[in-house]
This record gives structure tokens, C-alpha cells and sequence, in this order.
């Protein structure tokens, strides 16, 4: 027997399942219960707005397209971070408290301790002023799970919670462009060949999620380093030698990122009880044709001279840019970047699993 709909029930059908999804939006419970970030000005929600730093952003035009203007973020709306706690179901950007400004019951969600300037190496970042690295951001998260622990009066519940959580890594990008190729405030490039510095970051990086797993953390989402020779400042400041992007920083990148891949193979096969992906920060190049990619939309010259200056009036349209300021991308930019983490199939963007999975896991 055929179903047949007079077209008016088929309106009363479908605003029902209108409704019904949109309820379900609103009621939605996150997919993890909470989210934690680490990392550096590309993850920062506002740790560094009372540092004395050149590496914060907590003025125009930053944050001319975010809900609550300058908060710190490195962009003129939303981070990578923001799009993918929103896509994890929590209700808003606002839910994973920077560590500098988390009080009370606002931890229960998760926090985000993540540094502009930033770097795993203890001095990365220290050209630019104070910064939170990344082994001081692993003690902070053990002061908010001791938080944590005082608040739910359960031990095996917080230990409970804490294994559920997902635990997203984003850094890597300062040990370069704030340390190693800065001969002139460091000395690593005398010290170490690109490839010797890039084995030394993935040990240290390893040593440091293996503390994160010994404070409870079970479920990693750690980011890849993206094409740091191609930003607009990059490319001002060491020039390209005729190609198209500085290739030496690109070439670093591709050594780091060559080298974590089988660090998280390992570390899944050692921890058994723990899952770990590895997720690309860029996006595809059929993503990229769309953009303006060879320039900034901002006015640069803040900070170290890759950040907007202040007050300065950005470009009409970020929607079509990739850059924000000289090393930082925009909203637009950030979303397609967390989508992909979030729900890509392609073991390029996403191995071996997408976030989406990783929250089942
Ligand atoms: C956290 O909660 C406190 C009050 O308990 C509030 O003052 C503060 O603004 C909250 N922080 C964020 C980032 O929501
Ligand atoms: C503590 O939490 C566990 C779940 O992790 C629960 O089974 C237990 O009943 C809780 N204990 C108390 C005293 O609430
Ligand atoms: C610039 O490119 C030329 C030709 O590819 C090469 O011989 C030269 O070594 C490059 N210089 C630098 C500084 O990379
Ligand atoms: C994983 O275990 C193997 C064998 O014990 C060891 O050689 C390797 O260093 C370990 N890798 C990590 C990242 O812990
Ligand atoms: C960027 O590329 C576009 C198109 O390829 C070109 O018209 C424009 O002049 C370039 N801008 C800069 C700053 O190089």
C-alpha cells in the first residue's frame, strides 16, 4: 500500500521535524563532557591579555566579528578551537574558560591554557615577552584538576571525568618562527641540523602528553604543524628566493609533522588503554582556491610586526581572505580548518579518526 500525503500534511511534517531538530539542538548534550586546550596564539582565548607581552592581541580590529569584540583571540571572529567546541555541542565559544579568568564552577566544561608565543620548548616565545609553555600549561591543568577535585568531593568520579574528556595539542609553530629560525635571540640552529630539532620537539612533545596521560587524559587530538613559510609575514621577512613560499620553514614544518605521525601510531600502541589522532591544521587545496591567499586583510606592524595594528581598519571582506594579520587566519579560514579536524573522512586531514569519532571512542 502507497502512502499518499495531501500536500498540507506534508508542510505540518516537515515544520514538525523543523522543530524537533532545533529543540534537539538546543537540549543538546556535548559529546564529550568536557574539552580541554592547549597551545599556542592560534588556540589563545585571552591567557595572554595581562602578560607583559608583545604577543596579545585584546584591542581592535581583533575581534571585530566575535559576539564580545576583543577578547584576545588571535582573529577577527572565532579560532579553529571555538568552531570545533561549538561542533562538540557545547552551547557556546565561551564554554571553555581561558585558565587566567576561570572561576568557580566554570572548569566543569573544561579550560583553555593555551599561549600566544608559545612553544614546547621552555624559551620559545621569550623575544616577544612572557608566555605560558607548554610544560607550564601541563601544571596549570593539574592545579584545575586538584580544582576539579574539590568541587565534586569524588575522587573516582573526577578520575571518571577527566578520562573522558578530550585533550586538543596544538603547538609546535613558535619552536620555529619564535626560536630556531630567530638566530639572532637563540642559539638552536647552531646547536641542532632541522632535522636533529625536529626529533628533539617530538621527544619533548612525547614526554609531555605522556604527562598528560599520567593527569587522566585519555582522548588526544594533537595538530600537525601547518605551512608556516607561506604566511604574508613569513614571506615578507625571509623572503622566497623565487618560489612561492619560503621553502626552508615549509621544509621544518614537513620534518616535524613527518616525525609525529608515527609518534601517535606509538603512542596508540603503547597505551592502550588511551587514543591519540593526529589531525592537519590546513586545509585542502580545492579549499584554498577560493581565498585570497597572498595577503593580509589587516594593516600589519603590532606586536613583533606580524600582528594588526591597533585600531587600524582591516579589509572589507574577511570572508575571502585566509590571513588575518601577517601569520594569523581568519574566522572563515578557521571554520573550514575545524570542520575538516572535526568530520574529514581523508587520513590526510584526520588519522585515524576525525574528532567527531574520537568523542565516541
Ligand atoms: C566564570 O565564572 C565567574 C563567576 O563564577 C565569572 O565571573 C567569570 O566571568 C566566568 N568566566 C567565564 C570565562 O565565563
Ligand atoms: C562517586 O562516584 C562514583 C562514580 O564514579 C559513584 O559510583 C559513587 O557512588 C560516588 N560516591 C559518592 C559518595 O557519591
Ligand atoms: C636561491 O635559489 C637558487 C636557485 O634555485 C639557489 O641556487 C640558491 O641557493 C637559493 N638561495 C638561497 C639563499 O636559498
Ligand atoms: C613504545 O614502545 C616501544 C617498545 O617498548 C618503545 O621502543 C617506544 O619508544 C615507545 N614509544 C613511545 C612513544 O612511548
Ligand atoms: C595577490 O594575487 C592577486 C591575484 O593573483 C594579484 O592580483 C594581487 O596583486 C596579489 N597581491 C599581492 C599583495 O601580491
Amino acid at each position: 500500500m502507497e502512502l499518499k500525503l495531501k500536500p498540507l500534511e506534508l508542510v505540518a511534517i516537515s515544520v514538525l521535524l523543523a522543530l524537533s531538530s532545533l529543540l534537539s539542538k538546543a537540549n543538546a548534550v556535548p559529546q564529550v563532557p568536557c574539552y580541554f586546550i592547549f597551545g599556542d596564539s592560534l588556540s589563545d582565548n585571552g591567557n595572554n591579555n595581562n602578560l607583559p607581552t608583545l604577543a596579545k592581541v585584546n584591542y581592535l580590529p581583533y575581534g571585530i566579528d566575535f559576539p564580545q569584540g576583543p577578547t584576545g583571540r588571535f582573529s577577527n571572529g572565532r579560532t579553529a578551537q571555538d568552531f570545533i567546541v561549538e561542533l562538540l555541542g557545547f552551547q557556546d565559544q565561551q564554554s571553555m574558560p581561558p585558565f587566567a579568568r576561570s572561576t568557580g564552577r566554570n572548569i566543569t566544561n573544561g579550560v583553555n591554557y593555551a599561549s600566544g608565543s608559545a612553544g614546547i620548548r621552555f624559551e620559545t616565545g621569550r623575544n616577544l615577552g612572557a608566555r605560558i609553555p607548554f610544560d607550564l600549561q601541563i601544571f596549570y591543568h593539574k592545579i584545575i584538576i586538584l580544582r576539579l577535585r574539590l568541587l565534586m568531593q569524588n575522587n573516582s568520579a573526577t578520575n571518571s571525568l577527566l578520562n573522558r574528556c578530550i585533550y586538543s595539542v596544538q603547538i609546535g609553530s613558535n619552536d620555529y618562527i619564535n626560536n630556531y629560525f630567530k638566530p639572532e635571540s637563540y642559539d638552536t640552529s647552531r646547536r641542532f641540523t632541522l632535522s636533529e630539532y625536529a626529533t628533539a620537539l617530538i621527544q619533548q612533545l612525547s614526554d609531555q602528553l605522556k604527562r598528560l596521560y599520567n593527569s587522566g587524559a585519555r582522548k588526544f587530538a594533537v595538530y600537525g604543524l601547518g605551512l608556516i613559510g607561506c604566511t604574508p609575514f613569513t614571506i615578507s621577512e625571509y623572503g622566497t628566493n623565487g618560489s612561492l613560499c619560503v621553502d626552508r620553514l615549509n621544509e621544518a614544518a614537513t620534518l616535524f609533522n613527518d616525525r609525529l605521525r608515527p609518534l601517535i601510531d606509538q603512542l596508540n600502541n603503547n597505551l592502550t588503554d588511551a587514543k591519540f589522532t593526529y589531525l592537519n591544521p590546513t586545509g585542502s587545496e580545492a579549499d584554498l582556491a577560493t581565498f585570497v591567499t597572498n595577503s593580509s586583510c589587516c594593516t600589519i606592524g603590532g606586536g613583533g610586526g606580524e600582528l594588526c595594528l591597533r585600531n587600524s581598519q582591516p579589509c572589507g571582506r574577511p570572508r575571502r581572505y585566509v590571513f588575518w594579520d601577517g601569520v594569523h587566519t581568519t574566522e572563515a579560514w578557521n571554520e573550514i580548518v575545524a570542520r575538516s579536524a572535526y568530520d574529514s573522512d581523508s587520513p590526510l586531514q584526520a588519522s585515524p579518526f576525525n574528532i567527531q569519532r574520537l568523542a565516541t571512542l
